[in-house]
């Protein structure tokens, strides 16, 4: 189907734009009163992403609330670890958290891995049906996490601030850690083509905790994993998004990716130059901004569309929005892009 709204995905292949797009990462969900309504009539997070008439409703509210200029399928990266064999629970006020984590090569192994999408066919008809009432309205997103940060949470078992266990495995045990990774990565392979199948227009990778790893080991135990996805997913384009990682920038340009996501630490004229010409820039104003007044939020949104200039990039937050945020102050983020309008060059 035609897209009526495809400024995103022609800003992801470097195509010139009447405006930026702008989409913010985390927006279904979380902030809207209208998600919290129907999170409640559900036993809770994991029934509702499991339900796929009610995922894509949840999907689609932000494209009519929020008037965002692409959707994402309402999910989460963990599903990948509880496909493979490690359910997980969200607890409320806490986040996630796994009975069962890794810690041995006969954990690893019990894994599954080339047939483990097969179990997440409730994301897939979460995407069709989300597709089919989206009409061609805006793109629709789909998303995976990134290998290392995938493997954090299933050596890990829950949100952490250093992810300790997870990186001490890189030091006393990196072979398995490389056998775990490969792992995660057929399988997040498989998925991604499965949601680009079901109708995904684009999928954004999320290395959520690619900053806490030293250059060195992100270009061991996590740069080569995206590579191989990003190779793997030919048919749409793909958002690379690293959070804290500007040591990577330079080793992105050289991905089969698209677009770069940068966070609110990276200077943009600075990750521009690292990333080179040939890749779109997403990203990349501070989540805290969105708490300022509707003056602060308009004239940060201007000096960030100004610094990225009016090709290759997809406005957006340089991290998911804050559960706390007004949908008056996205609302009033998501105007300024859309109404803002380069300069002519002189
Ligand atoms: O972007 C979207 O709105 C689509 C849905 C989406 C969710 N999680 C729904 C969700 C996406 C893209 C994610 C990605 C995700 N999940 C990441 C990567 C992005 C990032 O923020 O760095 C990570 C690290 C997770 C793991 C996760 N899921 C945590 C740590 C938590 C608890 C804290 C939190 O973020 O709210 C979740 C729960 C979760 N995932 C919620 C939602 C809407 C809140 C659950 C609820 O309604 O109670």
């Amino acid at each position: 189907m035609q897209l009526k709204n495809d400024l995103l995905l022609r800003a992801a292949r470097g195509e010139k734009t009447e405006r930026t797009p702008v989409w913010l990462m985390r927006q279904a969900g979380r902030i809207l009163p209208e998600y919290r309504a129907v999170r409640s009539s559900v036993s809770g997070f994991k029934e509702l992403a499991e339900t796929p008439e009610l995922a894509a409703e949840v999907t689609i509210q932000p494209v009519d609330i929020l008037d965002v200029d692409a959707a994402i399928i309402f999910s989460d990266i963990l599903v990948v670890p509880e496909a493979m064999g490690l359910p997980y629970d969200m607890i409320e006020q806490r986040g996630p958290s796994f009975p069962k984590t890794i810690q041995s090569l006969a954990d690893v192994e019990e894994l599954r891995s080339t047939e483990a999408h097969l179990e997440l066919e409730y994301v897939y008809e979460a995407i069709r049906i989300t597709k089919k009432a989206l009409n061609g309205r805006v793109p629709l997103l789909g998303f995976a996490g990134a290998p290392w940060t995938i493997l954090a949470y299933m050596v890990e078992g829950h949100g952490s601030k250093t992810f300790s266990k997870a990186r001490k495995m890189l030091y006393t045990e990196p072979q398995l850690a490389h056998l775990l990774l490969q792992k995660i990565t057929e399988t997040t392979i498989n998925y991604l083509k499965a949601q680009v199948v079901a109708g995904a227009n684009l999928v954004q990778i999320f290395d959520s905790w690619a900053g806490i790893l030293s250059p060195a080991q992100y270009r061991e135990f996590s740069g080569p994993y995206i590579n191989q996805i990003c190779a793997a997913i030919t048919e749409v384009p793909v958002t690379v998004f690293a959070k804290g990682a500007f040591f990577a920038l330079p080793d992105f340009a050289h991905y089969p990716c698209s677009v770069v996501g940068l966070d609110w630490n990276m200077d943009i004229a600075t990750s521009r130059q690292a990333v080179g010409p040939d890749k779109s820039l997403q990203g990349n104003l501070d989540p805290c901004a969105l708490y300022g007044s509707f003056d602060q939020i308009k004239a940060e949104t201007h000096k960030m569309l100004q610094a990225f200039g009016p090709d290759r990039h997809i406005a957006n937050l340089g991290h998911g929005v804050y559960p706390d945020t007004a949908p008056d102050k996205v609302r009033c983020f998501v105007e300024t892009v859309k109404e803002y309008r380069h300069q002519p060059e002189s």
